[in-house]
Protein backbone atom coordinates (compact mmCIF):
# COMPACT_ATOMS: atom_id res chain seq x y z
CA UNK A 1 0.00 0.00 0.00
CA UNK A 2 1.25 3.69 -0.49
CA UNK A 3 0.71 6.32 1.48
CA UNK A 4 -0.18 9.61 0.29
CA UNK A 5 0.41 12.50 2.48
CA UNK A 6 -1.81 15.33 0.93
CA UNK A 7 -3.64 13.15 -1.16
CA UNK A 8 -6.48 15.23 -0.82
CA UNK A 9 -5.02 18.05 -3.18
CA UNK A 10 -4.45 19.31 -6.39
CA UNK A 11 -1.28 17.08 -7.50
CA UNK A 12 -2.12 14.31 -4.94
CA UNK A 13 -5.34 13.42 -6.19
CA UNK A 14 -3.99 12.97 -10.07
CA UNK A 15 -1.72 10.85 -8.35
CA UNK A 16 -4.49 9.00 -6.19
CA UNK A 17 -5.79 8.24 -9.60
CA UNK A 18 -3.03 6.89 -11.75
CA UNK A 19 -1.84 4.96 -8.88
CA UNK A 20 -5.42 2.99 -8.51
CA UNK A 21 -5.14 2.80 -12.44
CA UNK A 22 -2.30 0.88 -12.30
CA UNK A 23 -3.31 -1.18 -9.59
CA UNK A 24 -1.66 -0.13 -6.13
CA UNK A 25 -3.29 0.28 -3.35
CA UNK A 26 -3.97 3.53 -1.64
CA UNK A 27 -4.11 5.26 2.04
CA UNK A 28 -4.61 9.54 1.67
CA UNK A 29 -3.71 11.25 5.02
CA UNK A 30 -4.91 14.99 4.87
CA UNK A 31 -5.60 17.10 7.05
CA UNK A 32 -8.05 18.66 4.81
CA UNK A 33 -6.73 22.38 5.46
CA UNK A 34 -6.29 23.06 1.64
CA UNK A 35 -7.72 19.44 0.51
CA UNK A 36 -11.08 18.77 -0.63
CA UNK A 37 -13.36 15.60 0.37
CA UNK A 38 -14.73 16.07 -3.32
CA UNK A 39 -11.01 15.17 -4.75
CA UNK A 40 -10.68 11.68 -2.40
CA UNK A 41 -12.43 9.45 -4.90
CA UNK A 42 -9.62 6.74 -4.30
CA UNK A 43 -8.35 4.23 -1.67
CA UNK A 44 -8.46 4.60 2.13
CA UNK A 45 -8.69 7.98 3.96
CA UNK A 46 -7.46 8.95 6.97
CA UNK A 47 -8.07 12.97 8.26
CA UNK A 48 -5.06 14.47 10.01
CA UNK A 49 -1.54 15.84 10.01
CA UNK A 50 1.57 14.72 8.98
CA UNK A 51 3.47 16.30 12.07
CA UNK A 52 1.09 13.85 13.92
CA UNK A 53 3.33 11.03 15.54
CA UNK A 54 0.95 9.19 17.01
CA UNK A 55 -1.76 9.10 14.49
CA UNK A 56 1.29 8.18 11.95
CA UNK A 57 2.70 5.33 14.11
CA UNK A 58 -1.18 3.82 14.27
CA UNK A 59 -1.14 4.45 10.49
CA UNK A 60 2.51 2.17 9.90
CA UNK A 61 1.36 -0.39 12.25
CA UNK A 62 -2.35 -1.13 10.97
CA UNK A 63 -1.16 -0.74 7.53
CA UNK A 64 1.29 -2.54 5.56
CA UNK A 65 2.88 0.63 4.03
CA UNK A 66 5.51 0.29 1.03
CA UNK A 67 6.18 3.65 0.38
CA UNK A 68 5.81 7.47 1.06
CA UNK A 69 4.06 9.97 -1.20
CA UNK A 70 4.26 13.56 0.39
CA UNK A 71 2.41 17.11 -1.36
CA UNK A 72 1.60 18.22 2.28
CA UNK A 73 3.20 21.30 1.59
CA UNK A 74 1.90 25.19 0.99
CA UNK A 75 3.07 26.14 -2.63
CA UNK A 76 2.40 30.05 -2.71
CA UNK A 77 6.06 31.15 -3.77
CA UNK A 78 4.59 34.86 -3.00
CA UNK A 79 3.32 34.16 0.12
CA UNK A 80 6.51 32.56 1.49
CA UNK A 81 7.85 35.92 1.29
CA UNK A 82 5.64 37.28 3.47
CA UNK A 83 4.80 34.84 5.79
CA UNK A 84 8.31 32.74 5.58
CA UNK A 85 7.73 31.14 9.48
CA UNK A 86 4.77 29.40 8.01
CA UNK A 87 6.61 27.55 5.52
CA UNK A 88 9.73 26.42 7.68
CA UNK A 89 6.70 25.04 9.97
CA UNK A 90 4.77 23.26 7.57
CA UNK A 91 7.18 22.38 4.36
CA UNK A 92 10.11 21.64 6.80
CA UNK A 93 9.36 20.71 10.56
CA UNK A 94 6.27 18.66 9.47
CA UNK A 95 7.89 16.61 7.08
CA UNK A 96 10.80 16.11 9.67
CA UNK A 97 7.95 14.21 11.79
CA UNK A 98 6.67 12.70 8.68
CA UNK A 99 10.53 10.94 7.79
CA UNK A 100 11.05 10.27 11.31
CA UNK A 101 7.90 8.20 11.60
CA UNK A 102 8.86 6.35 8.35
CA UNK A 103 11.81 5.69 10.15
CA UNK A 104 10.51 4.19 13.73
CA UNK A 105 8.28 1.89 11.21
CA UNK A 106 11.29 0.77 8.97
CA UNK A 107 9.76 1.90 5.89
CA UNK A 108 12.07 3.98 3.70
CA UNK A 109 10.76 4.53 0.23
CA UNK A 110 9.93 8.39 -0.67
CA UNK A 111 8.58 9.78 -3.31
CA UNK A 112 9.11 13.77 -2.65
CA UNK A 113 7.68 16.90 -4.21
CA UNK A 114 10.17 19.47 -5.04
CA UNK A 115 10.19 22.33 -7.26
CA UNK A 116 11.86 23.90 -9.86
CA UNK A 117 12.14 27.36 -7.23
CA UNK A 118 15.22 25.41 -5.73
CA UNK A 119 17.38 27.06 -8.48
CA UNK A 120 16.46 30.43 -7.96
CA UNK A 121 17.94 32.63 -10.80
CA UNK A 122 18.78 30.87 -13.76
CA UNK A 123 21.96 30.90 -14.77
CA UNK A 124 21.81 29.03 -18.08
CA UNK A 125 18.48 27.83 -19.90
CA UNK A 126 17.21 24.71 -20.18
CA UNK A 127 18.02 24.22 -16.52
CA UNK A 128 19.00 20.46 -15.22
CA UNK A 129 19.79 19.17 -12.40
CA UNK A 130 23.17 20.40 -12.39
CA UNK A 131 22.18 23.53 -12.10
CA UNK A 132 22.77 25.51 -8.86
CA UNK A 133 20.65 26.04 -6.02
CA UNK A 134 19.92 29.31 -4.78
CA UNK A 135 15.99 29.75 -4.25
CA UNK A 136 15.13 33.59 -4.31
CA UNK A 137 12.30 32.82 -2.10
CA UNK A 138 11.84 31.04 1.09
CA UNK A 139 9.47 28.21 -0.52
CA UNK A 140 12.25 27.44 -2.87
CA UNK A 141 14.14 27.02 0.02
CA UNK A 142 12.02 25.14 1.73
CA UNK A 143 12.35 22.51 -0.82
CA UNK A 144 15.90 22.76 -0.87
CA UNK A 145 16.05 22.38 2.67
CA UNK A 146 13.82 19.03 2.22
CA UNK A 147 16.24 17.97 -0.29
CA UNK A 148 19.36 18.39 1.94
CA UNK A 149 17.97 16.26 4.23
CA UNK A 150 17.03 13.56 2.15
CA UNK A 151 20.62 13.21 1.23
CA UNK A 152 21.60 13.37 4.47
CA UNK A 153 18.90 10.11 5.26
CA UNK A 154 20.43 8.12 2.12
CA UNK A 155 23.76 8.88 3.80
CA UNK A 156 23.59 7.96 7.10
CA UNK A 157 20.51 5.42 7.30
CA UNK A 158 19.84 4.00 3.45
CA UNK A 159 16.69 6.07 3.66
CA UNK A 160 15.52 5.49 -0.81
CA UNK A 161 13.56 8.54 -2.03
CA UNK A 162 13.29 10.81 -5.40
CA UNK A 163 12.98 14.19 -5.69
CA UNK A 164 10.70 15.55 -8.25
CA UNK A 165 11.61 19.39 -9.45
CA UNK A 166 8.32 20.27 -11.03
CA UNK A 167 8.27 23.37 -12.94
CA UNK A 168 4.60 24.63 -13.44
CA UNK A 169 1.80 21.92 -12.77
CA UNK A 170 -1.19 23.45 -14.41
CA UNK A 171 -4.26 21.37 -16.12
CA UNK A 172 -6.56 18.61 -14.65
CA UNK A 173 -7.56 14.97 -15.60
CA UNK A 174 -8.69 14.26 -18.72
CA UNK A 175 -11.77 12.62 -17.23
CA UNK A 176 -12.38 15.84 -15.14
CA UNK A 177 -12.66 13.22 -12.28
CA UNK A 178 -10.29 15.49 -9.83
CA UNK A 179 -8.41 18.92 -10.85
CA UNK A 180 -7.50 22.39 -8.81
CA UNK A 181 -9.98 23.46 -6.87
CA UNK A 182 -11.31 26.71 -7.72
CA UNK A 183 -9.98 29.74 -5.08
CA UNK A 184 -7.27 27.43 -3.87
CA UNK A 185 -4.71 28.97 -5.30
CA UNK A 186 -2.25 32.01 -6.41
CA UNK A 187 -0.91 30.09 -9.09
CA UNK A 188 -1.92 32.00 -12.77
CA UNK A 189 -4.15 29.65 -14.28
CA UNK A 190 -6.44 28.75 -11.99
CA UNK A 191 -6.81 32.73 -11.66
CA UNK A 192 -6.83 33.45 -15.41
CA UNK A 193 -9.86 31.00 -15.17
CA UNK A 194 -11.80 31.92 -11.75
CA UNK A 195 -11.56 35.80 -13.61
CA UNK A 196 -13.06 34.17 -17.20
CA UNK A 197 -16.27 32.26 -15.00
CA UNK A 198 -16.85 35.73 -13.15
CA UNK A 199 -15.60 34.95 -9.77
CA UNK A 200 -13.05 37.84 -9.86
CA UNK A 201 -13.13 41.17 -11.42
CA UNK A 202 -9.82 40.88 -12.97
CA UNK A 203 -6.48 39.24 -13.35
CA UNK A 204 -3.27 41.38 -12.54
CA UNK A 205 -0.11 40.80 -14.44
CA UNK A 206 3.20 40.88 -12.02
CA UNK A 207 5.44 43.10 -13.88
CA UNK A 208 6.40 43.72 -17.41
CA UNK A 209 9.82 44.61 -17.18
CA UNK A 210 11.42 41.47 -17.31
CA UNK A 211 14.40 40.93 -19.55
CA UNK A 212 12.15 38.60 -21.67
CA UNK A 213 10.40 39.35 -25.30
CA UNK A 214 7.43 40.83 -24.04
CA UNK A 215 8.34 41.78 -20.47
CA UNK A 216 6.40 38.86 -18.63
CA UNK A 217 7.88 35.96 -16.71
CA UNK A 218 8.58 32.68 -19.04
CA UNK A 219 7.51 29.53 -17.02
CA UNK A 220 7.53 25.90 -18.36
CA UNK A 221 3.74 24.50 -18.05
CA UNK A 222 3.22 20.92 -17.38
CA UNK A 223 0.28 18.97 -17.19
CA UNK A 224 -0.64 17.36 -13.32
CA UNK A 225 -1.22 13.44 -15.18
CA UNK A 226 2.38 13.71 -16.99
CA UNK A 227 3.42 14.05 -13.50
CA UNK A 228 1.52 11.79 -11.72
CA UNK A 229 2.84 9.51 -14.68
CA UNK A 230 6.23 10.63 -13.47
CA UNK A 231 5.29 9.28 -9.83
CA UNK A 232 4.33 5.79 -10.71
CA UNK A 233 7.65 5.79 -12.12
CA UNK A 234 9.76 7.12 -9.56
CA UNK A 235 8.28 4.47 -7.38
CA UNK A 236 9.36 1.93 -9.87
CA UNK A 237 12.27 3.05 -10.15
CA UNK A 238 12.82 3.05 -5.89
CA UNK A 239 11.89 -0.73 -6.06
CA UNK A 240 14.19 -1.66 -8.87
CA UNK A 241 17.26 0.34 -7.66
CA UNK A 242 18.45 1.01 -4.83
CA UNK A 243 19.45 4.42 -4.81
CA UNK A 244 18.28 8.15 -4.54
CA UNK A 245 17.40 10.44 -7.51
CA UNK A 246 16.63 13.59 -8.57
CA UNK A 247 14.74 14.49 -11.71
CA UNK A 248 12.90 17.87 -13.14
CA UNK A 249 9.86 17.57 -14.54
CA UNK A 250 8.66 19.77 -17.25
CA UNK A 251 8.07 20.22 -21.30
CA UNK A 252 11.14 22.26 -22.08
CA UNK A 253 9.45 24.81 -23.52
CA UNK A 254 8.57 28.30 -22.07
CA UNK A 255 5.25 30.58 -22.23
CA UNK A 256 5.10 33.96 -21.07
CA UNK A 257 2.64 35.04 -19.00
CA UNK A 258 0.81 37.31 -21.61
CA UNK A 259 0.76 33.91 -23.99
CA UNK A 260 -0.53 31.88 -21.00
CA UNK A 261 -3.53 35.06 -20.67
CA UNK A 262 -3.95 35.02 -24.71
CA UNK A 263 -4.43 31.30 -24.47
CA UNK A 264 -6.93 31.23 -21.04
CA UNK A 265 -9.27 33.80 -23.15
CA UNK A 266 -9.15 31.69 -26.63
CA UNK A 267 -9.97 28.64 -24.64
CA UNK A 268 -12.88 30.37 -22.46
CA UNK A 269 -13.69 32.18 -25.48
CA UNK A 270 -13.98 35.07 -22.89
CA UNK A 271 -12.02 38.46 -23.17
CA UNK A 272 -12.29 39.17 -19.73
CA UNK A 273 -10.33 41.82 -17.06
CA UNK A 274 -6.46 42.60 -17.51
CA UNK A 275 -4.41 45.40 -15.32
CA UNK A 276 -0.78 45.65 -15.51
CA UNK A 277 0.71 45.52 -11.52
CA UNK A 278 4.21 45.16 -9.99
CA UNK A 279 6.58 42.44 -10.28
CA UNK A 280 5.40 39.87 -7.32
CA UNK A 281 8.76 39.70 -4.95
CA UNK A 282 10.28 35.88 -5.64
CA UNK A 283 9.58 35.23 -9.15
CA UNK A 284 12.61 34.09 -11.54
CA UNK A 285 11.93 35.87 -14.83
CA UNK A 286 12.66 32.62 -16.76
CA UNK A 287 12.42 29.18 -15.74
CA UNK A 288 12.44 26.27 -18.29
CA UNK A 289 12.98 22.40 -17.42
CA UNK A 290 15.83 20.39 -19.17
CA UNK A 291 13.86 17.07 -18.36
CA UNK A 292 16.67 14.73 -20.70
CA UNK A 293 17.78 13.17 -17.26
CA UNK A 294 13.57 11.84 -16.23
CA UNK A 295 13.18 10.84 -19.94
CA UNK A 296 16.38 8.35 -20.04
CA UNK A 297 16.63 7.08 -16.72
CA UNK A 298 13.09 6.69 -15.48
CA UNK A 299 11.53 6.52 -19.05
CA UNK A 300 9.39 9.19 -18.89
CA UNK A 301 7.68 11.29 -21.40
CA UNK A 302 4.79 13.99 -20.99
CA UNK A 303 2.20 13.06 -23.09
CA UNK A 304 0.66 16.81 -22.98
CA UNK A 305 2.86 19.08 -24.79
CA UNK A 306 0.34 21.49 -26.04
CA UNK A 307 -0.44 24.31 -23.90
CA UNK A 308 -4.12 24.33 -25.68
CA UNK A 309 -4.85 21.06 -24.87
CA UNK A 310 -3.35 21.65 -20.90
CA UNK A 311 -5.85 24.76 -20.94
CA UNK A 312 -8.55 23.07 -22.40
CA UNK A 313 -8.35 20.00 -19.29
CA UNK A 314 -8.32 23.02 -16.86
CA UNK A 315 -10.99 25.32 -17.86
CA UNK A 316 -13.56 21.42 -18.04
CA UNK A 317 -12.78 20.60 -14.61
CA UNK A 318 -13.19 24.68 -13.53
CA UNK A 319 -16.37 24.81 -15.02
CA UNK A 320 -17.74 21.69 -13.27
CA UNK A 321 -15.94 22.18 -9.90
CA UNK A 322 -17.60 25.50 -10.16
CA UNK A 323 -20.64 24.15 -9.91
CA UNK A 324 -19.87 21.83 -7.01
CA UNK A 325 -19.28 24.56 -4.95
N1 LIG B 1 1.22 35.60 -12.19
C1 LIG B 1 0.58 36.77 -12.53
N2 LIG B 1 -0.63 37.01 -11.96
C2 LIG B 1 -1.24 36.14 -11.10
C3 LIG B 1 -0.57 34.95 -10.77
C4 LIG B 1 0.67 34.72 -11.34
O1 LIG B 1 1.10 37.59 -13.29
O2 LIG B 1 -2.34 36.45 -10.62
C5 LIG B 1 2.54 35.33 -12.80
C6 LIG B 1 3.63 35.17 -11.77
O3 LIG B 1 4.16 36.41 -11.40
C7 LIG B 1 4.62 34.30 -12.54
C8 LIG B 1 3.73 33.43 -13.43
O4 LIG B 1 2.48 34.11 -13.48
O5 LIG B 1 5.42 35.08 -13.34
C9 LIG B 1 3.48 32.06 -12.88
O6 LIG B 1 3.08 32.19 -11.53
P1 LIG B 1 2.43 31.04 -10.67
O7 LIG B 1 2.06 31.62 -9.36
O8 LIG B 1 1.39 30.35 -11.46
O9 LIG B 1 3.61 30.01 -10.55
P2 LIG B 1 5.09 30.17 -10.00
O10 LIG B 1 6.00 30.16 -11.19
O11 LIG B 1 5.25 31.30 -9.05
O12 LIG B 1 5.21 28.89 -9.10
C10 LIG B 1 4.81 27.62 -9.56
C11 LIG B 1 4.41 26.76 -8.38
C12 LIG B 1 5.58 26.54 -7.53
C13 LIG B 1 6.75 26.02 -8.33
C14 LIG B 1 7.02 26.88 -9.52
C15 LIG B 1 8.09 26.27 -10.36
O13 LIG B 1 3.37 27.39 -7.67
O14 LIG B 1 5.22 25.59 -6.58
O15 LIG B 1 5.85 27.03 -10.27
O16 LIG B 1 8.26 26.92 -11.58
F1 LIG B 1 7.85 26.02 -7.60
Amino acid sequence: MILIVGGAGYIGSHINKELNAEGYETLVLDNLSSGRKELLKWGKFVEGGLDDEKLLDKIFTENKIDAVFHFAALKAAGESMIEPEKYYLNNVGATLKLLEAMRRNKVNKFVFSSSAAVYGQPEYIPIDEKHPKNPINTYGMTKLMVENILADYARSYGFLSVCLRYFNAVGADIEADVGEWPGSSANLVPIALDVAIGRRDKLTIFGTDYPTEDGTCVRDYIHVSDLAVAHIKALEFLNKNNKSEVFNLGNGKGFSVMEVVKMTKEVTGIDYSVVIGERREGDPPVLIADSKKAMEVLGWTPKFNSLKTIVETAWVWHQKAVKML
